[in-house]
């Protein structure tokens, strides 16, 4: 199968940064992640050739890490707190009006790949709750009344 070029291109200049060291398989894999978003299966295959590390292991990193996406994402991605603070102040009704407004379901990616919407155990300020956080940034307090104005900010 032919494989896109600039994926190979990128992640050749990505490799080549980091001197093609096989102990830098995660920082690697951080800087494609960034580059494309997520993960594209090319990257992995040229991973595999450029720092001779089996294919097997690179997928074991990518599927242990949660910054690690195998699928392409949106520009933002939304984690919606399902922690005990959250459950019990409403996160719940927080996950089904960001699946309505967005057309999506928990886990996938908007048709304009400008949100992928996920679900997340902590996000470590349980004192503000109900939390979501879209793009690193954390929206406490959050009623579900809130969140069409808030995606409107983000697609603005
Ligand atoms: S339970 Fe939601 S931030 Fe901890």
């Amino acid at each position: 199968m032919k494989r896109d070029k600039t994926v190979e291109k990128k992640v050749k200049e990505i490799v080549k940064k980091y001197g093609a060291e096989k102990s830098s398989l995660i920082a690697i894999l951080q800087d494609i992640q960034e580059a494309f978003n997520y993960l594209p299966k090319d990257a992995l295959i040229v991973l595999n050739e450029a720092l001779d590390v089996p294919l097997s292991r690179i997928y074991e990193v990518a599927t242990f890490y949660n910054a690690f996406s195998l699928t392409p994402r949106g520009k933002y991605l939304i984690e919606v707190c399902a922690g005990t603070a959250c459950h019990v102040t409403g996160a719940i009704t927080l996950m089904d009006r960001l699946e309505r407004e967005l057309e999506v379901k928990c886990g996938e990616t908007t048709k304009d790949a400008v949100f992928t919407l996920e679900q997340v155990r902590c996000l470590g300020c349980c004192s503000l709750a109900p939390v979501i956080r879209i793009g690193g940034n954390i929206h406490a307090y959050l009623t579900q009344d809130e969140i069409p104005k808030i995606l409107r900010n983000y697609r603005q």
